[in-house]
């Protein structure tokens, strides 16, 4: 049957909000109620003896997938490591055998995405892909699929297939730091925990709606904005920045915190919004004291973080959005959302196609 788009203005808008159900439907397949650990499909190798993760995907998937990096390193203790599906294969990277390739895509169809699916095949991967299209060429050629349960997405820019996919990982780390030994039990129910309350969390995150509009028309007005983060927000700082490029055409970059100071400080000034996604967690303190040198030059600090790392920056903010406080460990997972609303109302305000921006498709099956 045809998707419509209900009482939405557009299919992206439709999509924003079911966030929250379609993390609920993603995270109740992954984890057990009772037992509060993760219970994946049956996988034909053993997450224990992997060793190496290698993740490659496009556009949007791609950002999961670094997130995803920080998750395997730090949760599981793999090295990981990943690059775009259009370069990967071209580097030749020597892999070692029986290591994890990890593919991420929506339409499991994106022809760098397989062509980089099939490099890692000849270099003797065991070839996991998290797709939302279980009836794909990368399922096809995958030895096993982890779906997203997001349904059909119709906006060409990704939001809920992004944030399901990041749910589907956060559980596959968090399935290899078990089988590995580097978390207990008892720290897998935990962060288990903290993933299931992540979809009552996206709801209210959704009710910042009206706020998020209120700075998409500060943003409208802008030529560059500057979107910054660290660790497994940096991703989620580069996606924003897609968001907006893709569907308001406003140029954006996303930069790691730290690394402003080598390059788009020079671009700072009253004109230049910086959007800061800036968690309560153990790096905090450091990308503030980069908010602190973004706002001394003139830099309109927008800033995404809890009601603790708001009270810290309420000097340089010129805007804040309050959201739930969280685990760090799920926060890069909560942050995407404002991100894509911010994208979405900017993109309204320009006027723009915002289902679908020009130049732009859906699944890219050319190389
Ligand atoms: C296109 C879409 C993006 C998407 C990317 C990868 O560029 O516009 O939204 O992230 O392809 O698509 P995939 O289907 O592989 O996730």
């Amino acid at each position: 049957a045809a998707v419509g788009k209900g009482n939405f203005r557009h299919f992206m808008e439709k999509e924003l909000h079911e966030h929250p159900a379609v993390l609920g439907d993603t995270l109740r397949r992954m984890i057990s109620p009772s037992s509060r650990a993760v219970a994946l499909p049956p996988l034909p190798f053993d997450l224990a003896g992997v060793p190496r993760v290698t993740i490659s995907a496009c556009g949007s998937a791609f950002y999961a997938g670094m997130v995803a990096r920080t998750w395997f390193e730090q949760v599981a203790r793999i090295p990981a490591d990943g690059d775009v599906a259009s370069e990967f294969r071209y580097r030749t990277p020597p892999l070692p055998e029986g290591g994890l390739a990890l593919l991420v895509s929506q339409s499991g169809e994106t022809a760098d995405t397989l062509a980089a699916l099939r490099y890692m095949r000849e270099q003797r991967q065991h070839v996991l892909s998290v797709l939302n299209v279980p009836e794909s060429s990368m399922a096809r050629e995958s030895d096993v699929v982890l779906e997203t349960v997001a349904g059909p997405e119709i906006g060409v820019a990704s939001t809920k297939a992004f944030t399901a996919q990041l749910a589907v990982m956060a559980c596959l780390a968090l399935a290899a730091g078990r089988a590995r030994g580097s978390i207990s039990a008892a720290q897998e129910a935990a962060m288990t925990a903290s993933l299931l309350e992540v979809p009552s969390r996206a709801a209210e995150v959704l009710e910042h709606d009206e706020h998020i509009q209120r700075i998409a028309a500060r943003i409208a007005e802008a030529r560059d904005v500057l979107y910054l983060g660290r660790g497994s927000c940096f991703p989620i700082a580069m996606e924003g920045a897609l968001k907006l490029k893709e569907i308001s055409y406003i140029h954006a970059e996303g930069y790691a915190a730290g690394e402003m100071k080598h390059g788009p400080i020079a671009l700072i000034d009253r004109n230049v919004p910086v959007i800061a996604i800036v968690p309560s967690g153990p790096l905090f303190e450091k990308t503030a004291s980069n908010l602190q040198e973004a706002a001394a030059r003139g830099g309109q600090v927008i800033v995404f973080s809890d009601a603790a790392g708001a009270a810290k920056l309420k000097g340089i903010a010129v805007e804040t959005v309050v959201l739930p406080r969280v685990d760090p460990f799920v926060a890069p997972i909560l942050y995407a959302i404002p991100v894509q609303l911010l994208a979405y109302h900017v993109a309204v305000l320009k006027g723009t196609d915002v289902d679908q921006p020009r130049n732009l498709a859906k699944s890219v099956t050319v190389e």
